[in-house]
């Protein structure tokens, strides 16, 4: 694991979405695993500035979202694909159908997490997995459990989970009970992964996801078995 510790949110943005715009300087046709969240937007805001700047071009990658949520409509406001749409997608060329994230207003979010699958394997393996983490240990929405699932599959959100992304709801009763996520199996193919996390409130899940047992409790734990594991912490997540 390669850790790297920042005194400011700024400086660790600029490290990540470094590391993302060097990715696809040397290989364009980069597949990108991406993720929502609050911790992510200095990112995106970041590449966004590098794009402007002509430093960086999407053109010829591709990406796949880590999740969404069931029944919202795809222009809902609080769907991750509206969330992708603001921060990332509006801003750079990356054309649309290169950009995928999990439909959750399918019929059959089944069906359309099987549908996810099949079309990451035929582009291929993800090159770089940009995750955050939840107070829990959740990554994407694999949420603590004593099993967890491998493929892409439809998850149930965790009350702690419902809570915290209530901030982005007119009421906890607005938030989905469900999510379409990508599994574990499928985040831990991905080549690289980029775990990052900001503020105090995460240095308790940080210390047991990098240093405690490897356990489903704590589903950020498997990540200690990739080997192409790195991991970017503001000074107060690093505790
Ligand atoms: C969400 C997402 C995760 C994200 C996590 C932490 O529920 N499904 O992909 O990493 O919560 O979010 P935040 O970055 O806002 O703390």
């Amino acid at each position: 694991m390669n850790k790297l510790v920042f005194k400011s949110e700024a400086a660790l943005n600029e490290v990540a979405a470094g590391i993302i715009a060097g990715l696809l300087q040397t290989k364009p046709d980069a597949v990108l695993g991406l993720a929502t969240g609050g911790t992510p937007v200095g990112i995106y805001k970041e590449l966004v500035r590098l794009y402007a700047e002509g430093k960086v071009s999407f053109r010829k990658a591709s990406a796949f979202n880590l999740d969404e949520y069931v029944g919202l409509p795809p222009d809902h406001p609080e769907s991750y694909r509206s969330y992708m749409q603001k921060h990332l997608y509006d801003h750079i060329d990356m054309p649309p159908e290169n950009r995928h994230i999990p439909d959750g207003n399918a019929p059959d979010p089944e069906a359309e997490s099987r549908r996810y699958d099949e079309l990451l394997e035929r582009v291929g393996r993800i090159d770089l997995q940009l995750l955050g983490i939840g107070h829990n240990g959740h990554i994407g929405f694999n949420e603590p459990g004593p099993a967890l699932i491998g493929a892409t599959h439809v998850a149930r959100l965790s009350d702690k989970t419902r809570q915290a992304n209530s901030r982005y709801f007119p009421s906890l009763s607005d938030v989905p009970e469900k999510a379409i996520t990508m599994g574990v199996g499928t985040i831990l193919k991905a080549r690289r992964i980029l775990l990052v996390a900001k503020g105090a409130d995460k240095a308790e899940i940080i210390r047991k996801a990098l240093y405690g047992p490897i356990t489903t409790e704590v589903p950020a734990s498997l990540l200690q078995t990739h080997p192409g594991l790195t991991v970017l912490l503001t000074e107060d997540a690093a505790g």
